[in-house]
């Protein structure tokens, strides 16, 4: 099913491309030739979200269209092609406009209407990208598990952070870093850690960590919706998630979201995001490790998210994807909370190259280990556990340290008695900072 429809006014060989490109990536592209075309359009249809409208090579045309896209109760946003002198003068006014200049490529346009459109459907009109950031009101139905969310529910008290780890290419490394990352600060930081299995497609989080069935979020709001459960229907038992999560050996919670893509009718996601983040008053690091793409419940967790880790291999494939999140996060003013993790990192590309490239900090460097990671998941163990003494193991260490570091500097100072290793490590990861600045 298409996901979204975007009018396209533009000359016929580049609407084309433009159409085509977007329609591959599951728009619906509908060219428009004249005003009154767009009027017609507009008059039948409400889904139109987005319009690529040329003004350029007719201005007064342009106008016209844009007064079309902005009247009475409409406000679409337009993607605007203007001549570059006249982006100075433009003063259109609208927020949620944006503008762009030939020469072009159709893929940019894609990923501009994309961001777009991630702000059209999650704000309505008049708000801007910046109060997606903000702490979602509360729906009455999280009101209500707060109120009855049982032991370690405080109101008060430090926050615990969440970690993203996200990249929306697969196969890259979130699940491997996800689980050893939590297993580090669990084991060797000394925080206490939820680990969030947020891939409702394809997770693995559980079986790797040799967890048979374990409850699941949607199960445990699927129970408590049937009639029977324990409580009136004006107050229904919402278990907390701290309370339905299991805990594995290394002592990290770990709370899976749907046993299976066909069971994930009750995941609104900001119904998730918001118990995900109620669940900090329980955790020092709530870590969730994403499936890779970019549909409503990921972007309703982007938005609670303290940092966002991309986990990046050395290849072509995954450091564009790493771009075009990078893109996509700036628009929704979220870049300053993402962190590379260069993963395989001993493959032969710098790991200088790649920040440049991704135009993104790299927080640590993960080294590839081979077979290590998919043995120790054979037993059921993060690589933390069952190698503890592996180099591979080393890097996740460092990269928890400096995890901790941005996210919570006072925390890791108020560790006064912070062990020997601690220090060296901090002494370490500075040193390394300050020598790759200088080289
Ligand atoms: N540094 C590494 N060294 C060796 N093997 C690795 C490393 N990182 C990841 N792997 C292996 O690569 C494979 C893919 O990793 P993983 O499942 O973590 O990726 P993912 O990004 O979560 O994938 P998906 O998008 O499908 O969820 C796994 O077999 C894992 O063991
Ligand atoms: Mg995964």
């Amino acid at each position: 099913m298409p996901r979204s429809a975007v009018a396209i006014v533009l000359p016929r060989p580049e609407s084309l491309a433009v159409c085509q490109h977007l329609a591959e990536a599951g728009f619906e592209a509908i060219p428009v030739a004249s005003t009154d075309e767009l009027e017609r359009l507009l008059e039948n249809r409400d889904d139109i979200n987005v319009a690529i409208i040329d003004g350029e090579t007719d201005f007064d045309r342009a106008l016209e269209m844009y007064s079309l896209l902005h009247d009475g109760n409409r406000d679409i946003p337009a993607l605007m092609l203007v001549p570059p002198r006249a982006l100075s003068r433009m003063g259109f006014g609208a927020t949620r406009d944006e503008y762009f200049t030939r020469p072009y490529s159709v893929e940019s346009i894609r990923w501009r209407v994309e961001a777009m459109l991630i702000r059209v459907e999650n704000l309505p009109a008049g708000n801007s990208a910046q109060t997606l950031l903000e702490p979602a009101t509360r729906s009455p139905i999280a009101e209500e598990s707060a109120m009855i969310g049982g032991p370690g529910q405080a109101e008060s008290g430090p926050k615990g952070k969440i970690v993203i780890v996200f990249n929306p290419k697969g196969g890259v490394g979130k699940t491997t870093i996800s689980i050893n990352l939590g297993a580090v600060l669990q084991m060797r930081k000394d925080r206490h850690v939820l680990l969030v299995d947020c891939d409702t497609i394809t997770g693995h989080v559980a079986q790797s960590l040799g967890l048979e069935r374990p409850r699941t979020l949607a199960g445990a709001w699927r129970d408590s919706a049937r009639p029977g459960f324990p409580g009136s229907a004006a107050v229904r038992v919402v278990e907390s998630v701290t309370q339905i999560a299991a805990v594995h050996s290394s002592g990290v919670g770990v709370l899976v979201l749907a046993e299976s893509p066909l069971h994930t009718e009750m995941l609104e996601p900001r119904r998730v995001a918001e118990a995900i983040s109620e669940a900090r008053s329980s955790y020092d690091y709530i870590i969730l490790d994403m499936h890779p793409d970019y549909g409503p419940l990921n972007q309703a967790l982007f938005s609670q998210a303290d940092r966002i880790l991309i986990p990046v291999t050395p290849d072509v494939a995954c450091i564009r994807a790493a771009v075009q999140f990078r893109e996509i996060a700036e628009d929704l003013n979220l870049r300053d909370r993402l962190s590379l993790v260069i993963n395989r990192a001993n493959s032969g590309v710098s790991a200088s190259d790649v920040e440049r490239v991704v135009a993104l900090p790299a927080l640590a460097r993960v080294r590839s280990a081979g077979m290590l990671f998919v043995r120790a998941s054979d037993e059921g163990k993060s690589a933390v556990e069952r190698f503890p003494t592996a180099k591979v193991v080393d890097d996740i260490d460092t990269l928890a340290g400096r995890l901790m570091d941005v996210t919570d500097p006072q925390g890791t100072a108020r560790q006064g008695v912070a062990s020997h290793g601690r220090i060296a490590d901090s002494f370490k990861g500075l040193f390394e900072r300050i020598t790759a600045q200088v080289s």
